[in-house]
């Protein structure tokens, strides 16, 4: 088969990672890749949100399956663009991914299938939290504890110019569900749990993500079922009902509550940094999978698990996620692959051949262990080999899920 994937960032070298293990890939194509994709495929210079320039590539290369990683061009319409020619698609139509691109449309999902979510407040009054309906790169969320937070959060809202949700503010551990769907049935992935805020202990500004590890210890066979049964394929019903088949990876971000798990979004796409560590985990042919979810023929069986652990650890530039870092030289991928860890880049470039840093978050190094204990203390002895000037990461990925060290 021949396969474009569309997208630039860490997810998308670990989906190309897994891609070029399967026996039916015949060619691969990314739009607009990275180095890190370059040395599996081949990138061309056309943007993910670009939907003519994208369908234009499709056609031009007669793929046989577009995979799109980012959110961006599926709220956008990129998926309905290609199905419109006949081309095959592993990403939900742009109904479909409503149900990340407006919280609103949501929030009445997950009311008519029965999910659990934190309750609407009809005034925004503390504790509470505020959204911005579209999407909005992660920044449409304040959680607020006190009035003041309120009137500083409806203020800093305001500037997106969207319609406002308000809701009760829930507490407990945050875990990622993954499901493949196929717009009918959904296959549970294993489950994750990113690290979103800047600084160890969960301080600081919110980021794109600064770890992550799979799976996560309490949610593993029967359990991961349930969860799925609660979050994702109710909503899956929901949207085929409603003539919005959803084909393409289903995330839901749930808080785990006292009251029982709760659902503070959906994603139309696979999580970033999660899949980093989630796709390692993978055993068979997860080109299959996703193509036979593309065409509506999804096969539970397809891919399985292996036992153990992935933690992924993020290198950012110095003052990320305030500003990025351009230009500095990378040492020690080899050193960190060679130590058998996988190294998938983010945000770098090439001069001179020579790879260096392009953006905020760099590099992501993810290693696989018998526990997460195991994957960690490898990933971070992978992550100690590489270095640039400012080189800045969290020292704290996975550490309480490890348990006792
Ligand atoms: P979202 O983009 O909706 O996932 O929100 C971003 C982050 O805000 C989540 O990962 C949570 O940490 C936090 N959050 C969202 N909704 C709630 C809620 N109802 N209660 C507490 N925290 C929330
Ligand atoms: N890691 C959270 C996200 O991809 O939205």
């Amino acid at each position: 088969m021949r396969v474009l994937l569309v997208g630039s960032g860490g997810r998308e070298h670990a989906l190309a990672w897994k891609l070029v293990s399967s026996p039916r890939l015949t060619e691969l194509h990314c739009a607009p890749g990275n180095p890190g994709i370059a040395a599996l495929g081949q990138c061309h210079p056309v943007r993910a949100d670009d939907v003519e320039a994208v369908l234009g590539l499709a056609r031009a290369l007669r793929v046989d399956l577009v995979v799109v990683g980012p959110e961006v061009p599926l709220v956008a319409g990129l998926a309905d663009v290609l199905r419109s020619v006949g081309i095959s698609v592993y990403g939900p139509s742009r109904s479909a991914a409503a149900i990340e691109g407006s919280k609103t449309f949501a929030k009445e999902v997950m009311a008519a299938a029965g999910v659990p979510t934190a309750a609407i407040l009809d005034e925004p009054v503390a504790p509470c939290v505020l959204k911005a309906d579209g999407l909005a790169a992660g920044k449409g969320v304040v959680v607020c504890r006190t009035q003041a937070e309120v009137e500083a959060g409806l203020a800093e809202l305001a500037g997106l110019g969207d319609a406002l949700v308000v809701e009760e503010l829930l507490e407990g551990p945050e875990v990622s569900v993954f499901a493949v769907c196929d717009g009918v049935s959904a296959v549970a992935l294993p489950a994750a749990q990113d690290f979103k805020r800047a600084y160890d202990g969960d301080d600081g500004p919110n980021t794109g993500g600064m770890g992550s590890f799979a799976p996560v210890p309490s949610i593993h066979g029967d359990e991961l079922e349930r969860l799925v049964d609660l979050t994702c394929r109710p909503v899956v019903a929901e949207l085929a009902a409603r003539g919005h088949a959803f084909a393409g990876t289903l995330f839901a971000g749930v808080m785990l509550t006292p009251a029982g798990p709760r659902v503070l979004e959906y994603n139309c796409r696979f999580g970033d940094p999660e899949t980093q560590s989630l796709l390692p985990l993978l055993e068979g042919d997860l080109l299959s999978m996703l193509a036979d979810a593309a065409a509506g023929e999804l096969d539970p069986g397809s891919v399985g698990t292996r036992s153990g652990a992935a933690v992924t650890v993020v290198l950012a530039a110095g003052d990320y996620p305030a500003g990025g870092d351009r230009g500095s030289a990378i040492t020690g991928i080899e050193a960190a692959e060679e130590r058998g860890a996988l190294v998938f880049h983010a945000g770098t470039a090439l001069h001179d051949g020579l790879v260096v840093t392009n953006g905020g978050r760099i590099l992501n190094i993810t290693a696989v262990g018998a526990d997460l204990a195991e994957a960690r203390v490898a990933a971070y002895g992978a992550a100690d080999l590489i270095q640039w000037d400012g080189v800045r990461r969290r020292d704290d990925i996975a550490l309480v899920a490890s348990g006792p060290t």
